[in-house]
């Protein structure tokens, strides 16, 4: 048994959980003698959720779910609910925001009406110990947090003391009981967990829902993860009747795509063990008094600022006095370097006004000296470019043998190639 996490001064245990404590201390046991797949998972039914969480969740776990208002939380902890339920669980929903009504709505809705949820409108933490002993759930939501509220803390929900000590003798309890616990919790648009993130060490997983509501997709990230890899990312689109998992998310990604637009440029991420294709979208334009304006939306401010560097000083794209405007299209956030070599043929294809062939895909890290490195997964990356139809590839120059699969790699040394390159491909109609 596990020591329940948080808390205050509380001495004796039973104060600490609304569940009677399981029973005295674990023995210590030697490391090789721990079978570490006897953690049992439970089964989420849902697909995208389940490879995010590592398979499932663990009971006796907290997870706790963050996301901007509006995002689909909790939506996707009642089809949660619904699908733990169908499986034969037990699950108890405490409704912190939306009356019981507007839940039973919101299940009509996405057509999970299972008997077994009990919906708990509630704020007080102390009035859970009753169901939660009676239940005995396999699962319990509490949405969201900042609604709790518990009488060891003298101050206003919400606040971060509130917050904080409710989620401990929460998550204590969920130890004691067995019961995996998620917590929905709001983050604010700086994308600061406020309050949340106050909890995030006393959590076994955190759970980041992203997406802005005019497109139909979420990502579903890990942030932490004691049981599981932080890499995996969980693709969902939004619809009328709840969230659907994507199995192929680059064909999400590409399906509004209008190829042979200059400044347009599609990459293959990798994101956990699954590849990902995107488009990255640049515009460059004559600067207008003052200083040029850099906006960029899906990429790091300061890898572009390097990019931009990078094509000015060795290739012989002119970007000085130059409003520069970048964006991931469908909202997704790039992390990796990998995604370099697209964005700097994105932004020179802008400025150029050549358009990349719509055949064409890129990937590579660019360093300071305008070099393409190597990125991992190279293999991965191009089988998945191939897959979706694009022929040709530009990638860091290198001895690793790729599985074709009807796509050729572009050895390309440095941005001034890449250009080069580019120029060449110029469609005999273009005009610059
Ligand atoms: P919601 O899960 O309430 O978000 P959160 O709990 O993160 O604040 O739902 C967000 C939006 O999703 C809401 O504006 C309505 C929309 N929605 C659908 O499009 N389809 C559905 O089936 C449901 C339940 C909601
Ligand atoms: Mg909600």
């Amino acid at each position: 048994m596990e020591e329940p996490v948080g808390g205050t001064a509380a001495g004796a245990d039973d104060s600490r959980t609304l569940v009677a404590p399981a029973a005295a201390a674990a023995k210590a046991r030697p490391l090789h003698a721990i079978d570490a797949s006897a953690a049992p998972r439970l089964e989420t039914g849902l697909g995208e959720l389940d490879r995010v969480l590592g398979g499932g969740i663990v009971p006796g776990s907290v997870v706790l779910l963050g996301g901007e208002p509006g995002v689909g939380k909790s939506t996707l902890a009642l089809q949660l609910a619904g699908q733990v339920a169908a499986g034969g669980g037990r699950v108890l929903y405490v409704t912190g925001e939306e009356s019981a009504e507007q839940l039973r709505l919101r299940a009509t809705r996405l057509r999970e009406v299972p008997g077994d949820v009990l919906v708990q409108p509630e704020t007080r933490v102390e009035a859970l110990a009753a169901p939660w002993r009676e239940a005995q759930p396999t699962l319990v939501v509490i949405d969201s947090i900042q609604t709790m509220q518990t009488e060891r803390v003298e101050s206003a929900p919400g606040s971060v003391a509130q917050v904080r000590e409710s989620a401990a003798l929460m998550a204590a309890s969920a130890k004691a009981s067995g019961a995996a616990l998620l917590l929905v919790g709001h983050v604010t648009k700086e994308g600061v967990l406020a309050g949340p993130r106050v909890l995030e060490h006393l959590v076994d997983a955190v759970l980041t829902f992203e997406g802005d509501r005019s497109h139909a997709y979420r990502l579903l990230r890990a942030t932490k993860n004691r049981f599981g890899s932080t890499r995996e990312v969980g693709v969902f689109t939004m619809h009328d009747d709840g969230l659907a998992g994507v199995e192929n998310p680059s064909e999400l990604f590409l399906a509004e795509r209008r190829a042979q637009t200059p400044g347009s440029c599609i990459v293959p991420l990798v994101e956990g063990s699954r590849p990902m294709l995107v488009e990255i979208q640049a515009l460059v334009a004559p600067a207008g008094y003052g200083t040029a304006r850099r906006t960029s939306l899906g990429v790091d401010d300061g890898r572009v600022a390097l990019l931009l560097a990078a094509l000015d000083r060795h290739s012989d794209v002119d970007l000085v006095s130059r409003d520069v405007y970048v964006n991931v299209t469908g909202g997704v956030r790039i992390a990796e370097p990998a995604a370099d070599l697209a964005l700097a043929l994105a932004l020179a294809s802008s400025r150029l006004d050549i358009p990349l062939p719509a055949d064409v895909a890129a990937c590579g890290e660019i360093g300071l000296g305008g070099e393409v490195r190597r990125v991992g997964r190279l293999d991965l990356r191009v089988r998945e470019a191939a897959r979706l139809g694009f022929r040709r590839v530009l990638t860091p120059p290198g001895p690793e043998a790729v599985a074709g699969d009807g796509a050729t790699r572009i050895e390309t040394e440095d941005v001034a190639e890449a250009v080069r390159w580019l120029r060449r491909e110029r469609p005999s109609t273009s005009s610059e």
